[in-house]
């Protein structure tokens, strides 16, 4: 009858349709044989960026932080904190051996597009009027505080207190800052405000603020793992592994007219010590900036159009591969991008390409996080999508989650491939067959999205199995730990 041919075809419609929609995300499914490559990869850029020439998209930057944190660390501190979105100052007061203890006040502050794309006076001159504004918020104006500055951002360090910018990340691409010294920048911005002043003590990237405060409370501590806006990795490396570092010091003692150095690093296997003053010391924080895996094509066969997409539409194209796959500035770009294609096909939202989903930005990572929550229903979905603009039927807020969970997914896995890569060269460091190591972790994608957290466990575990590596959320970690380093290092000045 006429009835049933009708919906023999209604049928057969839908499982086209399921085909060509599996197709589509079928390269976001990543084999257990293409996770391995991540995870190969990520150990080979890892590799290759400690030695002295950069030719590894994984940047490898010293961080000038020799130790992680012993319970000695008193006092108050200011901590100013330029992330993904946000700028924070915090004040910071330590107790010690009371680890609890420390006290902590802070202010957000949103920083507007147009300063984080405008000239870099700027941005420096905004932070310093938010500083001011904390400051007249604390009644604190008069005193110069030691201060921590969290800048979220590949700098090349020479020392604790300076780095200049290797390029932007991110959001941001505020003219004459690359190059430049940012501490410097902002010492100036205080200056010209001139109505306060600080002593800036210490330059830190959010993961090494995050491992920071992590280690605070747990000693096994050792890496410091940034989900969020962007996607970034810090860990303690052995010094004698430094290359750049050891070239540094070398050229450096050479013109001291210093011939032989105590503490080599011989392949004798006597430690690789280094003197730094008189300490010995034997490791280093190392931001690894592994969002730059791939920029050198080493991704370019799990790279997808839409990833391509993506990376054509951002304002660093090119750069931050890895980043652009696994952080929450993109995961939403990457899902509008298929969804997009999909409507384009005919194959979601009846063939509606509408402004909504040509927008760029609307999907934010917040949505693919509620859309993906197993508390919500089909009929939730909807009225997300109707939020957004989006009329969808049952089907396709089916399909939309499928998207984003793909999407998600991969994210995950690929961040839980990186991880693996570092647990197991930390071990092979350590020349252990086992490695017990706790990593201190932040970021909305991580503590917000329902599934990102388990699946970047379960990959860890998977692809290093030699080692046990716990997860540990941090509370304020970045700004907290530079706070700490600003401690540290105060006190060794006083000693
Ligand atoms: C970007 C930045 C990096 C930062 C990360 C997380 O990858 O380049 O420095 O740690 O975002 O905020």
């Amino acid at each position: 009858s006429k009835g049933a041919a009708v919906v023999a075809a209604v049928a057969q419609r839908l499982a086209s349709q399921r085909r060509k929609v599996d197709e589509t995300l079928a390269p976001f499914r990543l084999s257990q044989e293409q996770l391995q490559l991540v995870k190969a990869r990520m150990r080979a850029g890892l590799k290759a960026g400690l030695k002295s020439k950069m030719t590894s998209g994984v940047k490898m930057l010293p961080s000038f932080v020799y130790h992680t944190p012993d319970g000695t660390e008193h006092g108050e501190y200011l901590a100013l904190d330029l992330g993904g979105t946000n700028f924070r100052a915090l004040l910071v007061r330590f107790k010690k051996g009371l680890q609890q203890n420390s006290r902590l006040y802070h202010k957000i502050y949103t920083i507007p597009l147009e300063i984080m794309q405008g000239t870099g006076e700027e941005l420096f001159d905004h932070i310093a009027q938010c500083v001011s504004e904390f400051l007249d918020y604390m009644g604190m104006k008069k005193a110069r505080l030691p201060a921590g500055f969290t800048f979220s951002f590949p700098c090349e360090q020479t020392a604790l207190d300076t780095g200049t910018l290797v390029t932007w990340t991110k959001g941001y691409k505020a003219t004459d800052c690359e190059g430049h010294d940012v501490v410097n920048m902002l010492r100036e911005a205080i200056k010209r405000h001139n109505e306060f002043d600080l002593d800036i003590v210490a330059l830190v990237n959010d993961t090494v603020g995050t491992m920071m405060s992590c280690a605070y409370e747990d000693p096994q501590c050792e890496i410091g793992l940034i989900a969020g806006t962007g996607s970034n990795v810090c860990y303690m490396e052995e010094m004698k592994n430094i290359e750049k570092i050891e070239q540094k010091e070398g050229e450096m003692e050479k013109k001291e007219g210093t011939p032989e150095r105590e503490g080599d690093m011989q392949d004798d296997g006597t430690k690789g010590e280094k003197k730094v003053g008189d300490a010995k010391i034997q490791k280093m924080c190392i931001n690894t900036e592994w969002g730059g895996l791939g920029d050198d094509g080493s991704l370019d066969d799990i790279i997808t159009p839409y990833d391509i997409e993506v990376d054509q539409n951002s304002i660093n194209t090119g750069k931050q591969r890895f980043e652009k796959m696994t952080s929450g500035m993109y995961l939403g770009e990457i899902v509008r991008q298929v969804l997009l294609d999909l409507t384009r096909r005919r194959l979601l939202f009846k063939g509606h390409v509408t402004e909504t989903l040509k927008t760029p930005g609307i999907f934010k990572t917040e949505y693919v996080s509620k859309i993906e929550s197993d508390r919500l229903a089909l009929q939730q979905v909807r009225t997300i999508l109707q939020q957004l603009g989006l009329k969808s039927t049952c089907n396709d807020s089916i399909i939309v989650k499928e998207v984003c969970g793909a999407v998600s997914r991969r994210a995950a896995q690929m961040v839980g491939a990186g991880m693996a890569a570092l647990v197991d060269k930390m071990r092979e460091n350590r020349g252990l067959d086992h490695l017990d190591i706790t990593v201190g972790v932040d970021g909305a994608l991580y503590k917000l999205h329902p599934h990102f957290s388990i699946v970047l466990q379960e990959t860890a575990r998977d692809l290093a199995p030699q080692c046990n590596v716990t997860f540990l959320p941090s509370e304020e970690g970045s700004g907290k730990g530079a706070a700490l380093i600003t401690a540290v290092a105060r006190q060794k000045q006083k000693m």
